[in-house]
């Protein structure tokens, strides 16, 4: 297949700078070895993240003007309303902040009682938290070829159903809160589920009479590859595709700020009347919590920009070429050896640092080691995806150990050229040759909760033990 060049031209651009080796050293250090503590100005290229760092169209910046702030009843908040009716059919919007808005509004009502099982293919992080935080159990029932880098398959994201519906049978229906979809499934490597898959999730909702939410951040991602790889969806547009699927949910939750190409927003829809209570209970939740149920956290040009975003996000030759690059990054990558999930997903390469890594364990976190690497090889930004992020068992406090160590190269969107891939590609390459050189970390301080983002490390003297060696063979 040829592959075509951006579908846009590039009208505004922002300078940036890669600052000397011996500054990323330092910053690097001050920084306790962890990239998030660093100083944006100090990352030459920023893959951190592809959630609120695209780059916003022509359209969207002049929808910015037509913003109304209104308090209550907003005009801005009725193209965003409109919008989702048009591409999802869902009768019910609430804006909010961003994603995480959307889950602690909408969750308190779909959580009955402590205990409950929440069952997802794969939770994202701040998922985890908002179920765990009304009581409930998240689990994770994600295919096996999911951890398995190497296999090639199509969906990667998919729900393994015969666990799905056996733990229904173990448990009982009264101890299932709902089914939650993550398209595409980031945890996994932004691996997508296929439509097959969903419907089978659907038809197990369906006879134990269980809610159905699509956690949706990447959904026209997710469209894209089942019109790519899922025999028979090559003749139907994304905008089918994206309307077929969630025809079979009850509702979603969405952080706008990936697909919908917007730096702040966030969504709730719910399909139809069938759960107003619902809806309403979820209005008087986000009142008190995200603001107004017209504006949840966002001023009117927000909702303009995300309006217009929605639309924009689901244009075919824009994901071709987004997606597009994603895959070259990963096709360049390995053509150089590098270990990688493959196939690549849709938001970003998860390099495999279990394999780049070998002499690295999991307890002295081989990802991050690999991540710290590369800012101090080029100035770029990755991050940790792996027992770093997955932290201790609260009842335990031992150290977790994910089923998968990964380094994630995210991509923004519309923002980086091919030559910036380059840049990442022969810098990963200049690593791979000295890999064994490379060594593993330990905390020098520790938050109790979600530890990644604010802990301090420092690197471990030749072959001292981590102070965490306790493995739990349990996948994330
Ligand atoms: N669900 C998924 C699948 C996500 O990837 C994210 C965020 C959220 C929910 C929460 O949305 O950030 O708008 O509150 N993912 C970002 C990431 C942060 O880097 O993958 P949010």
């Amino acid at each position: 297949m040829i592959r075509k060049a951006e579908p846009y031209r590039i009208k505004m651009v922002e300078s940036m700078q890669m600052i000397s080796r011996e500054e990323r050293q330092k910053a690097l250090q001050e920084a306790g070895y962890n990239p998030f503590a660093l100083k944006s100005n100090d990352v030459y290229i920023d893959l951190l993240t592809d959630s609120g760092t695209g780059a916003m169209s022509d359209k969207q910046w002049s929808a910015l003007m037509l913003g109304d702030e209104s308090y209550a009843g907003s005009k801005s908040f009725y193209k965003v309303k409109d919008a989702v009716s048009d591409i999802f059919g869902y009768e019910y919007v609430i804006p909010t902040h961003q994603g995480r808005g959307a889950e602690q509004v909408l969750f308190p009502h779909i959580i009955e009682h402590k205990g409950q099982y929440v069952l997802g293919n794969m939770h994202f992080d701040t998922t985890m938290a908002h179920i765990e935080m009304n009581g409930g159990i998240p689990v994770n029932m994600v295919i096996e070829e999911a951890f398995d880098t190497l296999k090639e398959h199509p969906f990667k994201g998919n729900f393994d159903l015969v666990k799905l519906e056996t733990f229904i049978q173990e448990k009982g229906k009264e101890e299932i809160a709902f089914i939650i979809v993550t398209i595409t499934c980031n945890s996994a490597g932004g691996q997508p589920v296929s439509m097959e898959n969903v419907r089978g999730v659907k038809k197990i909702a369906d006879k134990y009479g269980l809610f159905l939410l699509f956690d949706s951040a990447r959904f026209a991602e997710n469209a894209y590859f089942i019109k790519r790889r899922e025999p028979d969806y090559e003749r139907l547009s994304i905008q089918q595709i994206v309307r077929e699927m969630y025809d079979m949910g009850d509702a979603f939750t969405m952080s706008a700020k990936k697909d919908a190409i917007v730096n702040m927003g966030g969504l709730i829809g719910i399909k139809s009347s069938k759960h107003k209570e619902l809806f309403q209970a979820s209005c008087a939740t986000c009142v008190p919590m995200e603001g107004f149920v017209t504006y949840g956290g966002l001023s009117g040009r927000d909702m303009e920009a995300l309006a217009v975003g929605l639309h924009e996000g689901l244009d075919f030759d824009y994901l071709e070429s987004r997606i597009g690059q994603v895959e070259y990054l990963g096709e360049e990558l390995r053509k150089r050896g590098i270990p990688i999930q493959w196939p690549v997903g849709g938001h970003a390469v998860f390099v495999d640092a279990k394999k780049f890594l070998p002499h690295i364990p999991p307890e002295q976190f081989p990802a991050q080691a690999l991540t710290n690497e590369l800012y101090l090889e080029v100035g770029v930004r990755a991050v940790e995806v792996g027992s770093l992020l997955l932290g201790r068992d609260p009842e335990t406090g031992k150290q977790k150990v994910a089923g998968a160590e990964f380094m994630r190269l995210t991509i923004p969107r519309r923002v980086y050229t091919d030559r910036h891939m380059d840049v990442i590609v022969s810098a990963l390459a200049t690593i791979w040759e000295r890999r064994e050189t490379i060594q593993g970390l330990d905390f020098e301080y520790e938050p109790k909760v979600l530890r990644h983002f604010l802990c301090r490390l420092h690197p471990i003297e030749n072959g001292a033990p981590g102070s965490l060696i306790d493995v739990n063979p349990m996948v994330p």
